[in-house]
């Protein structure tokens, strides 16, 4: 029999990390030893007081039955305190915030909740693939918003088109920005709140690197910290990297409640929410005191000036960035950024993301991640001064 997918499943590109993921294994199966520097998911362990909290909560036979629903409303507590204390943002933690199965699982399913076919989604490029692969499962039109270095990876609001924006539903934001490394000024989401008011277009602020910063001076904000935001949007979050919780599958929603809601309401037909064990395991990670997530920053720290610093020797154009774990670097000599990643594979066995695979405007550009230790970012840099561009 020949199985017949859905169109939409074969409108997807190729999840970018998938194939990525593939490229490095075929090169280790060769015998290389490969720098992975490609995937955005940390090398360092979930800090220790969480996993003992998974432990014990895992042996409560009350986890062990369906979730259900948004979340336990300790979790939703826990979280609605994070939010006063790091934002000093108030949330009622029954109404507005639901508990997601990673940020992701949030993010894709969000567009069934509010998305007609034919309405338009404002996506940022490049950028997170899930913002578009969920338009494309809503039959949504997707509008790619292009992040520039001269407009400081912001996007340009009033360049929208008129009959784009009279059919917009929902725009994407990413701050601190996975791939650019761009932080938001607090101005962009006056502005931003402001159109979304205008234009009657919900807002999804994607905030999961929020936490991954390099100085207290240049500390993220969040979008509900603006005045006005709780109005058109909502915040989504992550454990994922601000603990080293990749594999846990955990995260939340903020914000609107009627959005929040929507998204809730999806939720319950599709799955049957978090693993509670694991939202116990959150809560820890999120009232505990916050030195193993100091203790991370320092560590990227470490990394970021070495792999920044190492570039630039070597005459890369790249610059510093104030958070996330990621640096956004500019290929040399014109190369293209698929051309710059076979080389850098090929000839100096390093894994990184081509910067147009996130999206066009991302082209000329790789994305380095800071996910090994510095003694290896070390030698990718001497491997690097080897390649001759
Ligand atoms: C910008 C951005 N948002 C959301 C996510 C999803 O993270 P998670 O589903 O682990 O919470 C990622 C993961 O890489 C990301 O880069």
């Amino acid at each position: 029999m020949e199985i017949r997918c859905n169109d939409k499943l074969k409108k997807l590109p190729p999840y970018l990390f998938i194939e990525i993921d593939k490229k490095k294994k075929e090169a280790i199966d060769k015998g290389a030893d490969i720098i992975s520097l490609g995937v955005g998911d940390p090398d360092m362990p979930t800090p220790e007081h969480i996993i003992k909290s998974m432990q014990d909560a895992v042996s409560k036979p009350v986890n062990h039955q369906y979730p259900f629903g948004a979340g336990l409303l300790a979790y939703r507590k826990a979280v609605a305190d994070w939010y006063k204390s790091r934002f000093n943002v108030t949330l009622d933690a029954a109404g507005e915030i639901c508990a997601l199965i990673g940020s992701k699982e949030g993010i894709g399913h969000m567009h069934l909740g509010f998305i007609n076919p034919g309405d338009v989604v404002l996506i940022p490029e490049p950028g997170y693939p899930v913002y578009n692969t969920g338009t494309i499962f809503t039959d949504g039109v997707p509008y790619f918003m292009p992040l520039l270095e001269k407009n400081n990876y912001l996007p340009d609001l009033d360049a929208i088109p008129q009959d784009i924006l009279k059919k917009a539903k929902l725009i994407f934001v990413n701050y601190p920005n996975n791939p650019t490394a761009a932080v938001a000024p607090k101005s962009f989401y006056e502005k931003l709140i402001a159109f979304a008011k205008k234009h009657n277009i919900i807002v999804a602020a994607d905030a999961a690197y929020s936490e991954i910063y390099y100085d207290e001076k240049d500390k993220p904000i969040s979008f509900l910290e603006v005045e006005g935001a709780k109005e058109v949007g909502v915040e989504f979050h992550s454990l994922s990297k601000t603990y080293n919780m990749t594999g846990w599958r955990i995260g939340w929603v903020a914000g609107n409640k009627d959005i929040v809601a929507g998204i809730a309401k999806v939720k319950d037909n599709y799955d049957s929410g978090a693993f509670q064990a694991v939202q116990e395991a959150a809560i820890s990670a999120l009232t505990s005191l916050q030195t193993c997530v100091e203790d991370s920053r320092k560590i990227y720290k470490d990394r970021r000036d070495a792999l920044v610093a190492g570039l630039q020797n070597l005459g890369w154009d790249v610059k510093l960035p104030k958070a996330t774990f990621y640096v956004w670097a500019k290929v040399p000599n014109g190369y293209t950024s698929a051309k710059a990643v076979s080389k850098l594979l090929d000839e100096a066995a390093i894994v990184c993301t081509p910067g147009n695979g996130m999206g066009q405007s991302g082209e000329g550009y790789v994305r380095f991640a800071l996910t090994v230790e510095t003694t290896r970012i070390k030698e990718a840099l001497e491997r690097i001064a080897k390649i001759k561009w």
